[in-house]
C-alpha cells in the first residue's frame, strides 16, 4: 500500500466572469438537474434532459424551441413515498437521452419506477412507445449509468437493475439480438461500479467506469476500467446462458509519474475523438482523500493491446490473482455468415467464465497527464479539435460539478486560454 502524495502543478485558470460575454445560458423556472445533453442529427439543436422536463434548444444561442414536461403521476409518487423515499427523490430524473434517426429514446427514474419513451425528435410530445425502464435506467437519481443505441437498434445500458441498486449490469435489449447481461451478483465481473460512458466502436461496445478493485488485496481501492463486449455476442449455452461470453475489462492508469506514482484512480467523465481513436478521461482522487484532478488520454489501440494480452485470474477466493496467458490472443468477434449462431464469438465458454480481467494496465498516450490540478474535482470533459495555422489544437472544456467552466487549448507543450461554453 502506497500513501497518496499530492500533485502541485501551476496552470492558468480563467474566471467565469471573464468568459461571461461569450456564454449563452438557458434557464427554466422549475427545471433543475440538467444531466443529459445530446444533439439532433443535423447538429442544429441541443436536446436537454432535466428533472421532469425535456427541452429542445437552438444550438446557436440556446433559445428555446420546445419544452415538454415529463413528470410522474400521483399514484407513482405515492408508491415511492411509501417505500421511504423523499419528495426530492420521487421525481422523474432523465438519465437516458439517445437520438436514433428521427427519434429520441429517453428514460427517466420516474419516482423509482423507471420508464422509457420513444418520441419524435421534431415534436417531443409525440410519444410512439412507452416501455419499462428496468435494466435501462437506474431507479435512483443517485446511481450513475450510461447507455447507447446502435444503428441496428440495440440498446446497451450499464446501470443498476434493481430498486436498492445492488444488481449492477451491462445489459443489451431491444433490437434483433437476444438480451444479454453481465453475470449477476458476481463481484468479479462488476464490483459496485459507477458507470461513466459507453461507445459503439467497430465490432465492440465499450464501457468506461470505476469500481472497487477485486484484484487489490490491500484495503478498499477504486480502479478505473475500460470494458468491452462483442456486438454480435449471443450468450452461452448451459454455461453463461443469457450472459456475455465476450466481456473483458482492463484497468486504466492515470497517474503522475514519480518514485511513487500519484494515482488519479477515479474516472469521472470521458470524451471520445473517433477520427483519432483517442479517449480523453477526467480522473480524480477518492472523495475521502485530498482533492485533485487530471486529464489522461488513451489510444484505442493501447486498449485493444491490453485486451489481447494475458488475463488476471484467481483460482479461488483465498488465492492470489495471477497472470494467465491469453488462450485467444488475436481474439476477433465471430462472423454472422457461418450459418447458425453456433460459434459466433470464437470463445470457449469455460474460458469466458474465468477470464475477463486483463493483467496488463492500459497506459495513457503520454505518461504525464495532459492536465493536472490540485484542490479541485472536475466532473466533465469535452474536446474539440480545431485546425490552427499549421497544427491541430485539441481544446478541452473542463467543468466541475458546480458548473464553473474553464477551457484550455493544449498544443504540444503549452496551454493557451480560450473562450468557454456552458456545460451543466
Ligand atoms: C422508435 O420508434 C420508431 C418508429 O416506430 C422505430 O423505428 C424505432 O426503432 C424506435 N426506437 C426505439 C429505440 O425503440
Ligand atoms: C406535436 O404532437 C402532439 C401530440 O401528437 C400534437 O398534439 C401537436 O399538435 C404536435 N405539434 C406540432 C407542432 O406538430
Ligand atoms: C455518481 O457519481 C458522482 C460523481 O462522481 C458521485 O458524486 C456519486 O456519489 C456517484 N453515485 C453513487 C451512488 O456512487
Ligand atoms: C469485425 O469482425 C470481423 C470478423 O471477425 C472482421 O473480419 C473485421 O475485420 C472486424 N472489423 C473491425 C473494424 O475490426
Ligand atoms: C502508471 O503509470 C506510471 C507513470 O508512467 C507508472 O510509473 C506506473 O507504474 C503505472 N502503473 C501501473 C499500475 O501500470
Ligand atoms: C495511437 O496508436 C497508433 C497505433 O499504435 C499510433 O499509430 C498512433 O500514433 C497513436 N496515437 C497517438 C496520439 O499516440
Ligand atoms: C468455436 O471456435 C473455437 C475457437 O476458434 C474452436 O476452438 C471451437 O472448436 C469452435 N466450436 C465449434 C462448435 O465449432
Amino acid at each position: 500500500c502506497h500513501p497518496e502524495t499530492s500533485a502541485n502543478i501551476a496552470k492558468p485558470v480563467v474566471l467565469n466572469s471573464k468568459i461571461a460575454p461569450w456564454l449563452y445560458m438557458f434557464r427554466s423556472e422549475d427545471a433543475v438537474d440538467f444531466s443529459q445533453l445530446t444533439f439532433d442529427p443535423r447538429q442544429k439543436e441541443l436536446i436537454a434532459g432535466a428533472r421532469n422536463y425535456l427541452f429542445r434548444l437552438q444550438l446557436e444561442d440556446l433559445s428555446l424551441i420546445q419544452a415538454v414536461e415529463w413528470g410522474c403521476d400521483e399514484a407513482t409518487k405515492r408508491s415511492c413515498y411509501s417505500k421511504g423515499k423523499s419528495k426530492e427523490e420521487c421525481q422523474n430524473y432523465i438519465r437516458v437521452l439517445l437520438v436514433g434517426g428521427n427519434h429520441l429514446f429517453t428514460c427517466g427514474t420516474n419516482a423509482f419506477t423507471p420508464i422509457c419513451t420513444n418520441r419524435t425528435l421534431s415534436n417531443l410530445t409525440e410519444i410512439h412507445d412507452q416501455i419499462s425502464g428496468m435494466a435501462r435506467c437506474p431507479y435512483s437519481p443517485q446511481h450513475n449509468s450510461t447507455a447507447l443505441l446502435t444503428s441496428s437498434g440495440e440498446l446497451y445500458a450499464a446501470t443498476a437493475m434493481d430498486f436498492p441498486g445492488r444488481d449492477p449490469a451491462i445489459y443489451r435489449s431491444l433490437g434483433a439480438l437476444p438480451p444479454l447481461r453481465t453475470a449477476q451478483y458476481n463481484s468479479k465481473w462488476l464490483n459496485e461500479p459507477n458507470f461513466v460512458s459507453s461507445y459503439d466502436i467497430g465490432n465492440f461496445t465499450y464501457f468506461f467506469f470505476r469500481e472497487n478493485a477485486v484484484e487489490h488485496d490491500c484495503g478498499k481501492t477504486v480502479f478505473s476500467r475500460a470494458a468491452r463486449v462483442c456486438k454480435n455476442d449471443i450468450g452461452g449455452k448451459f454455461v453463461l446462458e443469457d450472459t456475455w461470453t465476450t466481456f473483458m475489462k482492463a484497468r486504466l492508469n492515470c497517474s503522475r509519474p514519480g518514485e511513487i506514482p500519484f494515482y488519479y484512480n477515479e474516472l469521472q467523465s470521458t470524451f471520445f475523438l473517433p477520427e483519432l481513436d483517442l479517449i480523453y478521461g477526467i480522473f480524480t482522487t477518492n472523495v475521502n482523500s485530498i482533492a485533485a484532478s487530471a486529464v489522461c488520454v488513451f489510444n484505442l489501440s493501447a486498449i485493444t493491446q491490453a485486451f489481447n494480452g494475458p488475463f488476471k485470474y484467481q483460482e479461488n477466493s483465498r488465492s492470489a490473482w495471477l497472470p494467465y496467458p491469453n488462450p485467444n490472443p488475436n481474439f476477433q468477434c465471430g462472423t454472422m455468415d457461418q450459418g447458425l449462431y453456433a460459434n459466433l464469438t470464437e470463445r470457449n465458454l469455460q474460458d469466458a467464465q474465468k477470464f475477463f480481467l486483463m493483467h496488463e494496465v492500459v497506459q495513457p498516450v503520454t505518461p504525464i497527464p495532459y492536465f493536472m490540478e490540485d484542490n479541485s474535482r472536475f466532473s466533465h470533459v469535452v474536446v474539440d479539435v480545431v485546425q490552427g495555422k499549421d497544427m491541430l489544437f485539441h481544446i478541452m472544456y473542463l467543468a466541475t460539478g458546480k458548473s464553473a467552466v474553464l477551457q484550455s487549448v493544449v498544443t504540444d507543450h503549452e496551454w493557451v486560454l480560450g473562450y468557454a461554453q456552458h456545460l451543466k
